[in-house]
């Protein structure tokens, strides 16, 4: 009874001490407090890994998300073209011309690739690129120069005819292999194939290219 008659008292033994009592001390309350502070401090601690969650979730996401790779430009231009009749003879080089985006947030490395001519479905030459990469969400544009073999489309039926004519109808395929690896974890395969369909005109010496691009991604 005396105890609590004392509540001013801070410093009085065995005293059950109501909250209100301990103002003029700096002494943490012994009871309510810690209860209180360990609610709160739960509670922040919840929160706190609640965002902390959905932050890694939103950005894992976002960032680890499987974009495909584009080409955006795909074309051939004519570098030089020489030709007789007799004897039959043709030299032809071309540069192709293969824009590639990755949109990803790792870079996109491809291996050596190749490119084939085709004249008339007869294959007339190989060029080959060297391997390489597009960084991560950049664009990357490669200069391939592709010589035609014309010693292998010699005995072509097609090839009198169409030097007469002075169109020559060639064709290319490339197709190159590459992967992406996001955060050294996730592994996606890409095969971007591009081909093209070029008319050489002789006489002007300029040709005409209509080029497609596949990307596939697994
Ligand atoms: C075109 O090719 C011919 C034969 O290979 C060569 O003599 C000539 O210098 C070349 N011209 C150009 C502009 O490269
Ligand atoms: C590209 O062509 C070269 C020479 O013909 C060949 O050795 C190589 O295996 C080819 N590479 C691919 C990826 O097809
Ligand atoms: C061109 O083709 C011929 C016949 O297929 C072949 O013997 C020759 O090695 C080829 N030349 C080049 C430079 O590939
Ligand atoms: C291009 O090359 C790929 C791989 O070698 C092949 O699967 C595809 O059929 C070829 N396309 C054409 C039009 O030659």
């Amino acid at each position: 009874m005396q105890s609590q008659q004392k509540p001013e008292d801070p410093l009085a033994p065995q005293s059950p001490l109501p909250l209100y009592a301990s103002t003029t001390t700096s002494e943490p309350n012994p009871k309510r407090k810690p209860k209180k502070c360990l609610k709160i401090t739960c509670c922040v601690l919840i929160s706190i890994t609640i965002v902390l969650i959905a932050i890694l979730l939103f950005f894992g996401l976002f960032l680890f998300k499987k974009r495909n790779i584009e080409v955006i430009s795909n074309s051939a231009t004519l570098n030089n073209v020489s030709y007789s009749l007799n004897p039959i003879t043709l030299n032809l080089v071309m540069t192709l011309i293969l824009g590639i985006r990755n949109p990803n947030y790792a870079g996109f490395d491809y291996q050596q690739t190749n490119t084939t001519i085709f004249y008339h479905g007869t294959e007339a030459g190989i060029s080959t690129m060297p391997a390489g990469g597009v960084k991560a969400r950049s664009s990357k544009t490669i200069y391939n120069t592709v010589t035609m073999n014309g010693t292998a489309i010699m005995s072509s039926q097609y090839l009198l005819p169409d030097l007469t004519s002075g169109k020559l109808p060639i064709s290319t395929n490339t197709t190159m292999v590459g992967k992406i690896i996001l955060f050294n974890s996730i592994k996606i395969h890409a095969t971007v194939q591009t081909t093209c369909d070029i008319t050489i005109n002789l006489q002007s010496q300029t040709s005409d290219a209509n080029c497609k691009g596949n990307v596939k991604m697994s």
